[in-house]
């Protein structure tokens, strides 16, 4: 079974879709992660990231995987916490809309589900693209002003509010706007409005959308 969830940057899509996946038995897998994955590598290679063939060739350099929580590693080198750092989050964008890029990492998407039978996948063009016959489709949104006031109040950083709620309406624009898969939401998504619902409540919600469907 394939469940695909898409949404903005924020909208709290890993958080739900971990949870989710450990409710029905299946795997978790972080797209965003292999995007970032790769801005990692074309970073210390000092590749600049508004190169299309330069990043899709460090794509291609690179054998992504998971270990057995779900995190990404490089080569057996673990991503995390590297690939959240500030510098790589900055630059995922732009690395994320070459269609060279999405190339390689689409393909590794698509055999990474096949390999564990099935998956929770989140991201931005998992129902859409990646896997437009899953089973089921979430688009799961949130107000950029409720997204930015949670990732502060995650930071502990209340004060950098301003700052953050920028750089997510500038990490929207970039991930809607680009030529190839933007963020939208499929026909046949299920939309969940996640600003007056907690994660239990929106993973409740989502349960609910499967076992109706189980049943019928
Ligand atoms: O979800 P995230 O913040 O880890 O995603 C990082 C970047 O990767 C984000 O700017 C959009 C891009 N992305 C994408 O283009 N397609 C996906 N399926 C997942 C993420």
């Amino acid at each position: 079974m394939i469940l695909a969830i898409d949404g903005p940057a924020g909208a709290g899509k890993s958080t739900v879709a971990k949870q989710l996946a450990r409710e029905l038995g299946l795997t978790f897998l972080d797209t965003g992660a292999m995007y970032r994955a790769v801005t990692w590598i074309a970073l210390e290679r000092g590749v600049d990231v508004h190169d299309e063939a330069a990043c899709a060739a460090v794509a291609r350099s690179m054998r992504i995987d998971f270990d057995d929580q779900g995190r990404v590693r490089v080569d057996g080198r673990p991503g995390e916490p590297r690939i959240r750092a500030e510098d790589v989050t900055a630059a995922v964008s732009h690395v994320a809309a070459h269609p060279a890029v999405r190339r390689v990492v689409v393909p590794m998407q698509r055999e990474e589900a096949r390999r564990r039978g099935g998956v929770v996948a989140e991201g931005r063009d998992v129902g859409s693209v990646v896997f437009p016959a899953a089973d089921f489709k979430f688009y799961l949104d949130a107000s950029p002003e409720v997204r930015a006031e949670r990732r502060a109040r995650e930071l502990g950083r209340p004060d950098l509010y301003g700052e953050i709620l920028l750089a997510m309406r500038e990490r929207d624009r970039l991930d809607t706007t680009r030529a190839d898969s933007p963020l939208v939401r499929a026909d046949d998504a299920f939309l969940v409005d996640s600003d007056a619902l907690d994660a239990a409540g929106v993973v409740r919600a989502m349960l609910l959308c499967v076992r109706a469907r189980a049943r019928a």
